[in-house]
């Protein structure tokens, strides 16, 4: 089928990239001229793993094109709207982009096309869709929106959106939900030629579920505030654990080995971020309050989230005493793994923290220097984590990147100026940093409780619940 996609950040790109391997002809277009040349010219604006793999052999093929908007909204029979709808002040949704796409496609289109919204965005946006793309139509353009949200994760996008677990589409015409049966056939029924794996993982195919739009439109809101909310859930426990003195690791574990909670988002830290969460939790709270509904509980869940920063900043400076003039490394830049993405990143609400403490900051990443940089030019970035750590009174781990798991600590013991590492990920064994000469700091666990108060919570059977860890350690 010829689809075009317009928007090409990290999920239009991978949108247009993956259709076009499960055999469609895809046009993709953007509006930052110049990330389009990048494109044209077989240049990767932006890290995620495999995409730029499936891009160039799916431009080889011909089957993938990088146009312009106007050019995008013209050809294909179906579009896939995917441009950004980021948070407002007042945490609407900015649905400024999407309302440009229909403008534009009311003006360019003619015939039969099937609109799909695939930005996250509140629901009853499908009805305005429709509304205004019958006010702008000026070409006789006949038409069906739906709504088809994306679940795809950065780090992971090609693979989640090749081999995704459900597949939702909401629409209240019958024409379009054959139109999106059809697309996304091949991925239904696992039949394509995977650019990842020799055998593919999941080899059953997802769920089709096919809903009413407004439903569809609610399931992706509704999905990822319930994750933020396991997130500010379990970074609570650790909040508590820290006070009684008991580990959250084994607290989750505990915890997730029942099925109906189930393990995954039970990993305590510095918090969530990314170009979804944070924004489309304050979207969805807005919805609510707009509708008349009180979810004051996921209020809770950002405010928790808010606080993790200052919590981790906390630690620092009750384990440098002065911060001011100290060397901090700052392992981890991108607001997850494997990719390049920083955008409402915990990093740079930890820098900015750091540097009005009077630090100086020295960070690296992987993949998301340049984004980092081009927020936050006061940091000093660096090559590698050694770099990074050289001199340093304290290396604060903040992305989970595998690279950091395989460090030399006898190189960084003889690099850094004070041997501690504060791990905002859980991820080291408390044992082993010990071992290799490192005081060893970290979220909810009992090497995170300081030695004395440890020893006095062995001997109280009182537990303060309530109290964060702040106000029991201070
Ligand atoms: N990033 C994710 O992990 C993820 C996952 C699921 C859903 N989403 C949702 O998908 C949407 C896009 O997210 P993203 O991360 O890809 O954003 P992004 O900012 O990386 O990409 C959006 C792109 O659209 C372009 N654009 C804006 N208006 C345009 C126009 N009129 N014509 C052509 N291009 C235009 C922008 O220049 C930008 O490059 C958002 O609603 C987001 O919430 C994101």
């Amino acid at each position: 089928m010829k689809l075009s996609v317009i928007g090409a950040g990290y999920v239009g790109l991978t949108t247009a990239a993956c259709l076009a391997q499960i055999g469609h002809d895809a046009f993709c277009s953007e509006n930052d001229a110049e990330k389009l040349s990048k494109l044209q010219n077989g240049v990767m604006p932006l890290f995620e793993p495999h995409l730029e793999g499936v891009i160039k052999a799916v431009r080889r093929a011909g089957r993938l094109c990088f146009r312009s908007t106007e050019e995008a909204i013209a050809w294909g029979d179906a579009i896939f709207i995917c441009v950004g709808t980021p948070p407002l002040a007042n945490g609407d949704a900015d649905l400024s982009a999407i309302e440009g796409v229909a403008r534009a496609i009311g003006k360019r289109a003619a015939g039969y096309r099937l609109i799909i919204e695939k930005s996250t965005v509140p629901v009853q946006t499908g009805a305005q869709l429709r509304k205004h793309l019958s006010v702008h139509s000026t070409n006789g353009l006949r038409y069906d929106v739906a709504s088809n949200p994306e679940f795809l994760r950065e780090g992971t996008s090609v693979e989640d959106f090749l081999h995704p677990d459900r597949i939702v589409i909401g629409t209240d015409s019958p024409r379009a939900s054959d139109l999106l049966r059809e697309i996304y056939e091949p991925i239904v029924k696992q039949k394509f030629t995977c650019p990842i794996h020799s055998s593919c993982p999941k080899r059953q195919g997802p769920i089709f579920l096919a809903t009413d739009t407004n439903s569809a439109e609610l399931i992706k809101h509704a999905s990822n505030s319930f994750l933020a909310m396991k997130i500010s859930f379990i970074n609570m426990v650790a909040n508590l654990c820290e006070a009684v003195g008991a580990d959250v690791t084994k607290v989750a574990q505990g915890m997730g080995l029942d099925p109906r909670i189930g393990s995954s988002f039970l990993n305590p830290g510095v918090g969530f971020g990314g170009f979804c969460f944070p924004k489309d939790l304050q979207a969805f709270i807005r919805i609510a309050e707009k509708s008349g509904c009180d979810f004051s509980l996921l209020r809770e869940v950002e405010k928790i989230n808010q606080g993790r920063i200052e919590l981790f900043v906390e630690k620092v400076r009750r384990e440098l005493w002065i911060v001011r003039g100290k060397r901090i490394a700052v392992w981890g830049l991108a607001f997850k793994p494997n990719t390049d993405d920083v955008r409402f990143a915990p990093s740079i609400s930890l820098m900015k923290a750091l540097l009005a403490d009077g630090a100086a900051v020295r960070a690296y990443d992987p993949e998301a220097t340049e984004k980092a940089r081009a927020i936050l030019p006061e940091v000093t970035y660096c090559s590698d984590p050694y770099q990074a750590a050289e001199g340093a009174d304290a290396i604060l781990l903040v992305t989970e990147w595998d690279e950091f798991r395989h460090m030399d600590w006898k190189r960084l013991r003889s690099a850094v100026e004070q041997p501690l590492v504060i791990d905002g990920r859980n991820v080291f064994n408390p044992e082993d940093i010990s071992g290799k000469g490192f005081r060893y700091v970290s979220i909810g666990r009992l090497d995170a409780l300081p030695r004395q108060l440890s020893e006095e919570k062995v001997e109280s059977s009182s537990f303060r619940a309530g109290n964060n860890a702040q106000e029991v350690t201070a």
